[in-house]
């Protein structure tokens, strides 16, 4: 149970990761629940759901790790509930998204991983060591799934059919 002095040693800099409110303020409605009634705010605390994209073979952020979560992710829980400085413990840290953000926010931080290749991913994202072992760390791009993006159907399926980029059959070598 939380109680109402433990609550206050806790960090959350809600000023820090504000989104924007869309229903109300877009349509510049004014808000009649509150006395005087004023326009909804703009700016608003991001609810229970929180929508980021996925980290894509083609992103600069992206590491040979299964589970990789989007820097942005981090950067929102980072500067919510941490201030410069302070020390974030990541115990289960992948490719050490957690690390390589609190790094860029000017925080201390901690990250531990059970499996040697992704540590080394770990210690090379963060600038710490340029070998491991005695052999160079080099970052290493794979695919995670053989899932093709749409990019690649329409590539594929272009060939298949032998059309040209505007959908016409290709004449040439017809
Ligand atoms: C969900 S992934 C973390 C992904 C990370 N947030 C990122 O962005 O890359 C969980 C990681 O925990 C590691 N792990 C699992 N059990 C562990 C343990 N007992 N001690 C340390 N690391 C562990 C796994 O090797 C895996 O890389």
């Amino acid at each position: 149970m939380v109680t109402k002095a433990l609550k206050s040693e806790y960090t959350f800099n809600h000023e820090k990761i504000m989104v924007e409110a869309k229903t109300g303020a877009k349509r510049k409605l004014i808000d009649y629940r509150v006395t005087p009634p004023r326009p909804y705010n703009t700016k608003k605390v991001p609810g229970n759901v929180w929508n980021f994209n996925r980290v894509r073979f083609k992103m600069e952020e992206y590491e040979n790790h299964p589970t990789q979560k989007p820097e942005a992710l981090l950067e929102r829980i980072i500067l919510a509930s941490s201030n410069e400085n302070d020390i974030v413990l990541d115990p289960f840290g992948g490719s050490f998204t957690t690390s390589a953000v609190a790094q860029r926010l000017g925080r201390r931080s901690i990250s531990i991983d059970l499996n040697p290749e992704f540590f080394k991913i770990g210690i090379r994202r963060l600038q710490l060591v340029k070998e491991y072992n005695r052999e160079k760390i080099v970052k290493i791009k794979k695919r995670k799934t053989n899932n093709k993006s749409r990019k690649d159907h329409i590539i594929d399926s272009r060939n298949i059919l032998n059309l040209d980029n505007w959908g016409r059959v290709n004449e040439k070598t017809n």
